[in-house]
């Protein structure tokens, strides 16, 4: 069993989806969390769920999208719990879907100031955090497929995600010399509110969607991409920095 005894984490978007299974298994594991979502009924329901089975945690309100915010999220941990140790900036909003000439520019800026801006502002004070505190902490970026190859007509989504890929290798370069490790992982088709929700916007077939988009013919559960983080932020990954893995059935391969 990977523990994470003794190390405080925030995870953005815990209130549902793979947030949710990460922080569930984050308290398993021993860690004390961070539930930060905009989502507070949600997030304090997570947060109950760790402590009846014996875990730690707080509920964080975190708008990641505004500065402010998210400096207060990381303040409000370590008041809490003295430290940073790990942090999974997983939040994000569904993408639009519309080729390039026919996009909502509006939409396209909201998603970016969520799913690409917000991970640069969480790892901005994350990483000061974790050099203040001379912590070896581990930090893991949710990107997506769609940061590896384009989608049919996801222009913003494919955009954000290829950027969280970048951040996350140039937070790896800067940051690895102080003992911080920085990763990503790229989730294909995984079962949460977010795919229902685009599968019913989009109205796509689920089982022809899920073999189109996996070798294994079917979605993921979230708790498979909660697994890939608890590894990353783990001690047991203690050589990987700066790489992007992917969970997505072989669809990328
Ligand atoms: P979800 O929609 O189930 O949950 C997202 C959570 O983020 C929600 O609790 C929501 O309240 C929160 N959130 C949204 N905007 C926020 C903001 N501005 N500040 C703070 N919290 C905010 O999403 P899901 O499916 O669990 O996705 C998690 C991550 O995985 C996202 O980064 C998503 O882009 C990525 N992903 C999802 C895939 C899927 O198939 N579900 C595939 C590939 C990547």
């Amino acid at each position: 069993m990977i523990s994470l005894e003794n190390k405080s984490a925030i995870i953005t978007g815990a209130a549902m989806g793979m947030g949710k299974a990460t922080a569930l298994k984050f308290g398993k594991a021993g860690a004390k969390v961070v539930v930060a979502d905009m989502n507070e009924e949600e997030g304090n329901k997570v947060v109950e769920e760790i402590k009846s089975d014996g875990g730690e945690a707080i509920f964080v309100k975190v708008d990641v999208s505004n500065e402010e915010s998210v400096k207060q999220m990381v303040q409000k941990t370590v008041e809490a719990f003295g430290k940073l140790d790990v942090a999974v900036n997983n939040a994000a909003i569904t993408p639009d879907d519309k080729p390039i000439a026919d996009m909502d520019f509006d939409y396209y800026e909201k998603l970016m100031s969520v799913d690409l801006n917000g991970v640069a502002l969480c790892l901005k004070y994350e990483l000061k955090q974790m050099e203040q505190g001379g912590t070896q902490g581990s930090i893991i970026n949710t990107s997506s497929v769609s940061g590896i190859r384009p989608q049919p007509t996801n222009p913003a989504y494919v955009a954000a995600k290829h950027g969280v890929i970048g951040l996350t290798k140039q937070a790896a370069m800067d940051y690895s010399p102080k003992g911080i490790r920085i990763n990503s992982v790229a989730p294909g088709a995984i079962d949460t509110p977010m795919l229902r929700g685009a599968l019913d916007q989009f109205g796509f077939d689920p089982d022809e969607y899920a073999k189109q988009l996996s070798m294994l013919g079917r979605f993921a559960e979230a708790d498979e991409v909660a697994e890939a983080n608890l590894w990353l932020a783990s001690d047991h990954s203690s050589y990987v920095t700066g790489t992007v893995l992917n969970v997505d059935g072989g669809y990328t391969s």
